[in-house]
């Protein structure tokens, strides 16, 4: 044969891969999800998520300040609300001197550099585990947004970067960008959780804040899987909203809809690679049926390749011990 064209030429050796290889993954790429709890000195377990843990404040700071260490930038907040501090209004979620807004200060004391992200949702704090207000078994979206509002801006007040909206409801990008214009934080940012999908990946994150729904599920404001053309639309209006970065979640399920956003968007997409999928790869590692690092590392480059530019991950300390190294 004598062909002109061998595409196993720039494969011969790891030197020549190198040269030719497309998508890196680096530490600039990760959000690490926390998961902070009242307390001290408390670092659970969360059982249906191996090696990941709840954290009180004094020891998020101790964690902050390794991931730091480790060249990872963003760290984005999750509270666990004692029960007796839950209602349907998410009241505590506006309380100055709530757990969040006292976690937001801690990562900023322990490293002033680090870029603060803040889950704004209301099921932590909802006795209905849902993410708005309920009323007569329906969650209402205008109410709801009202107080994800003030609820951003009290984030900001305390300090963080960048708000992320993960509740799906309708206007909420548009009333939280005009509530912190107004109120003297326009530099705040938004990273809006544009295609959120009603997804059963999330099962273990809602046993590690305690916030699964108490009736009904989350399909009347997260999207329906099956849609795969509304994502852009849902995205487009986030933009015009007031969004910075836009978000798909699930991850690797839902790649298709990180290209569509990579073709027909200019801002930077992130990517949620949720609970279940950390959960999976875990449980599955480890019974020895794969090998947890390698497929680890090759489902974060799957992000990159899909077109993503940032990955929140719980893998993200682990891929940054082993970049190091
Ligand atoms: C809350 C929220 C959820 C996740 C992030 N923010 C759960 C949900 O929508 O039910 C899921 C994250 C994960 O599964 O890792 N609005």
């Amino acid at each position: 044969m004598h062909l002109l064209q061998r595409n196993r030429r720039l494969r011969q050796s790891s030197s020549i891969r190198a040269l030719v290889q497309e998508n890196h993954l680096t530490t600039d790429d990760f959000i690490v999800p926390l998961f902070v709890v009242e307390g001290k000195g408390i670092k659970e377990e969360i059982s249906a998520m191996p090696d990941y843990y709840r954290m009180s404040l004094d020891l998020l700071s101790k964690e902050v300040k390794e991931l730091w260490a480790l060249g990872l930038k963003a760290v984005l907040l999750f509270v666990k609300v004692p029960d007796t501090l839950k209602d349907n209004k998410g009241t505590e979620a506006l309380n100055p001197n709530g757990l969040m807004q006292r976690a937001i200060g801690c990562v900023k004391e322990a490293v002033p550099e680090m870029v603060v992200l803040t889950d704004v949702a209301l099921d932590p704090y909802s006795s209905f585990g849902h993410d708005g207000i309920v009323e007569n078994n329906t969650i209402v979206n205008d109410p709801t947004v009202e107080v994800l509002a003030q609820m951003a801006l009290s984030h900001a007040q305390a300090g963080a970067d960048i708000v992320a909206p993960s509740d799906m409801m309708d206007g909420r990008i548009g009333a939280i960008r005009h509530s912190l214009e107004t109120n003297h934080f326009p530099d705040t940012g938004i990273l809006s959780y544009s295609a959120k999908y009603a997804s059963s990946f999330y099962g273990p994150f809602r046993s590690a804040l305690d916030s699964a729904p108490g009736f009904g599920d989350k399909k009347t404001y997260q999207m329906d899987f099956h849609n795969r053309e509304e994502a852009l639309t849902e995205t487009l209006r986030d933009l015009e909203e007031g969004a910075d970065i836009v978000m798909v979640k699930p991850g690797l399920a839902y790649l298709d809809i990180v290209r569509d956003l990579r073709n027909n968007i200019e801002v930077p997409i992130a990517v949620y690679q949720v609970s279940g999928e950390y959960a999976q790869l875990k449980a599955a590692a480890k019974l020895g049926l794969v090998d947890e690092n390698s497929l680890m590392y090759e489902q974060l480059i799957a992000f990159k390749r899909a077109g993503a530019n940032l990955i929140a991950s719980y893998f993200a300390k682990k891929v940054a011990e082993q970049l190091r190294s």
